[in-house]
């Protein structure tokens, strides 16, 4: 019982969009009109700029975070990824949105987070480093959910292992039309040096 409330919670957190609520609350705009039409932080920097941008990252990787310490601060005996899981679904098909929502990135680095401190520190600094020498966060974000399953393999958790393999496919699948744009040339760089 307390397990399905913990998933149910987890879901409707990972729900909240918050890129799109900062938009229209903050700015008037919806960001799903704008850029990528993406609603996460990414698509936040893009359209809203640097303070939304920082804000969305923070809150979506919360999102994640917070539902994956649920077995702890509830003590429960599950596993925290497959609670954190739950909303990373929840980001991706939001019950707020009828389903429609953003790639999964940010909250499943927040479900890493709370889940594997470890892992998630190594695939921050791929992250980064990927980042800097791709300057597309799209790719970035594929490689590096690829090197957090790898990096899943050399810990001695097979739950963990099954669902970053699973975080893995739906990033890669959520990002379809990002490498459509990267086959094409079109997909959009970031520029560093912008204020
Ligand atoms: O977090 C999503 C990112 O990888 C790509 O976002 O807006 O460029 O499609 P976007």
């Amino acid at each position: 019982m307390i397990i399905a409330m913990m998933l149910i919670a987890a879901y409707l957190i990972g729900s909240i969009p918050t890129g799109l609520i900062i938009g229209k609350l903050f700015y008037n705009i919806d960001i799903r009109q704008h850029g990528s039409g993406n609603l996460g932080a990414t698509n936040t920097f893009r359209i809203l700029g640097k303070k939304a941008g920082i804000f969305v990252t923070i809150f979506d990787v919360l999102k994640g975070t917070i539902p994956a310490l649920f077995p702890v601060i509830f003590n429960q005996s599950v596993h925290p990824i497959i609670i954190g899981v739950a909303a990373v679904i929840g980001h991706v098909y939001p019950i707020y949105l009828k389903f429609k929502g953003g790639k999964a990135v940010a909250t499943s680095a927040g479900v890493i987070l709370g889940t594997n401190p470890v892992l998630f520190l190594i695939i921050a600094v791929i992250f980064f480093t990927l980042l800097f020498t791709t300057k597309m966060v799209s790719l970035t974000s594929m490689l590096t959910s690829i090197a957090n399953f790898i990096g899943s393999l050399f810990f001695d958790d097979k739950i963990l292992m099954g669902v970053s393999f699973i975080i893995m496919i739906v990033i890669i699948v959520r990002h379809k039309s990002n490498i459509e744009r990267i086959i094409n040339g079109s997909e959009p760089k970031i520029n560093f040096k912008k204020k």
